[in-house]
């Protein structure tokens, strides 16, 4: 098969669809793989990384399209790059269909086939195209909100740590889930005081099980919550309750009850955001203060990693894009149901239940989509 890699064209995107690494899997199963000029260098890999990879290298976008069977991305295709999608092309990204009615649109018309990274499954019920970049946003989110609660950048001027004598920041984590985890592990390993919330009992018990004292945990009420906010360093909102907004967890009016100073840090601005005061910021310009209290909402925290999200994505894509290149989309998923799960468009006709139903449109059943 002839796998293609474009250079992502959004707005401050700098991760690649491809590492060098995975080039070099699919040339040794004897695939042909082309890379666009210049495409892996927001992730720091070289042209000349590719190519001694066994890839080629290709000047522009338009040329990857037309000459490859596969598209291998990060982010959803744009406009310019779904008009040079075509028939019986298999696209493999992340696509987030259900709010956006045009790229939707657009792609049932190329006659592209879609696998998005995002409704991907594993055996555990969980998603592990995306669970990297809940890991790699997680494990950011004290190092981000540690830099916020820097005195010059209007936080409260605490180190995370403390120092013998001097006790550590409290971090309280609302969401015991991928991002919540990750983050918690991290500010603990900086060695703050920390308390995870959630409403899941049996998630709970596991972070119990799993981590013992290395922090807290509690049920997560309204109470609990209004109480740990209020003694709270840092506050890292991780919630998510899935096809849904994120919940408010933390009103304006509880900020004047904070610490002045104290960080928010809402990793689920991406859903909405789980503060009352959340609103979107970008990695230009990512913090900004309420009622004496620092934010930092950048929706695509991964970003600011390109490297390592880049080679964490890749690692997890790696073994269905080998299974789709080495056995064809039909037969990969065939044998495949949590790969049948990714499939979201097949040959003008949308093929994922949550898709159509949030934009009031038919969907052809995955498995008839193979018989197509
Ligand atoms: N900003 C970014 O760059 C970025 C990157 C990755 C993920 N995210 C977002 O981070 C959020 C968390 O993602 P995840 O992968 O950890 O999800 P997850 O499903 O693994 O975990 C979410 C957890 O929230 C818990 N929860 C739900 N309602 C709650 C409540 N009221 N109080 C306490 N806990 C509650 C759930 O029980 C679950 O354990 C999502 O919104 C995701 O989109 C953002």
């Amino acid at each position: 098969m002839k796998i293609g890699c474009p250079t992502e064209i959004k707005p401050q995107e700098f991760r690649v669809g491809m590492t060098p690494d995975a080039a070099r899997e699919a040339v040794s199963h004897g695939h042909e793989v082309v890379i666009q000029k210049s495409a892996g260098m927001g992730a720091g890999f070289t042209d000349e990384d590719y190519v001694s990879a066994g890839a080629a290298i290709l000047d522009t976008a338009e040329e990857i399209f037309a000459t490859a069977d596969m598209i291998v991305k990060v982010k959803e295709p744009q406009a310019v790059e779904r008009k040079m999608l075509r028939e019986g092309q298999l696209l493999f990204t992340y696509l987030h269909l259900a709010p956006d009615p045009e790229q939707t649109h657009d792609l049932l018309e190329s006659g592209c086939t879609a696998i998005a990274y995002e409704t991907v499954t594993d055996d555990r019920g969980g998603l592990p195209l995306l669970a990297p970049m809940s890991e790699v946003a997680g494990r950011l989110a004290p190092q981000v909100g540690a830099w916020t609660l820097q005195k010059a950048n209007g936080g409260r001027g605490v180190l995370m740590g403390g120092v013998p004598g001097v006790a550590p920041a409290k971090v309280v984590v609302i969401g015991g889930g991928v991002v919540g985890t990750h983050a918690a592990k991290v500010a603990a390993g900086m060695g703050a005081d920390v308390t995870i919330l959630d409403r899941s009992l049996t998630r709970l018990k596991y972070l119990d099980d799993v981590f013992g004292r290395t922090f807290k945990n509690q049920y997560s009420t309204a109470g609990a919550t209004a109480e740990l906010v209020r003694e709270a360093d840092m506050v890292i909102g991780a919630v998510l309750i899935p096809g849904a907004a994120a919940p408010k967890l933390v009103s304006r009016a509880q900020l004047s009850e904070m610490k002045p100073g104290a960080v928010l840090v809402d990793v689920a601005i991406d859903q909405g955001g789980c503060f009352e005061t959340s609103k979107a910021t970008t990695h230009a310009e990512p913090i900004y203060e309420v009622d004496g209290i620092m934010h930092y909402c950048v929706a695509n925290m991964p970003g600011a990693v390109a490297r390592t999200s880049t080679q964490a994505l890749g690692n997890a894509t790696l073994p269905f894009m080998l299974n789709l290149a080495n056995k064809g989309w039909r037969k990969a998923c065939e044998d495949d149901p949590h790969l049948l799960n990714g499939l979201n468009v097949h040959a003008g006709q949308l093929t994922y239940y949550a898709v159509g139903e949030a934009l009031g449109m038919d969907v052809l059943s995955p498995k008839l989509a193979l018989k197509q």
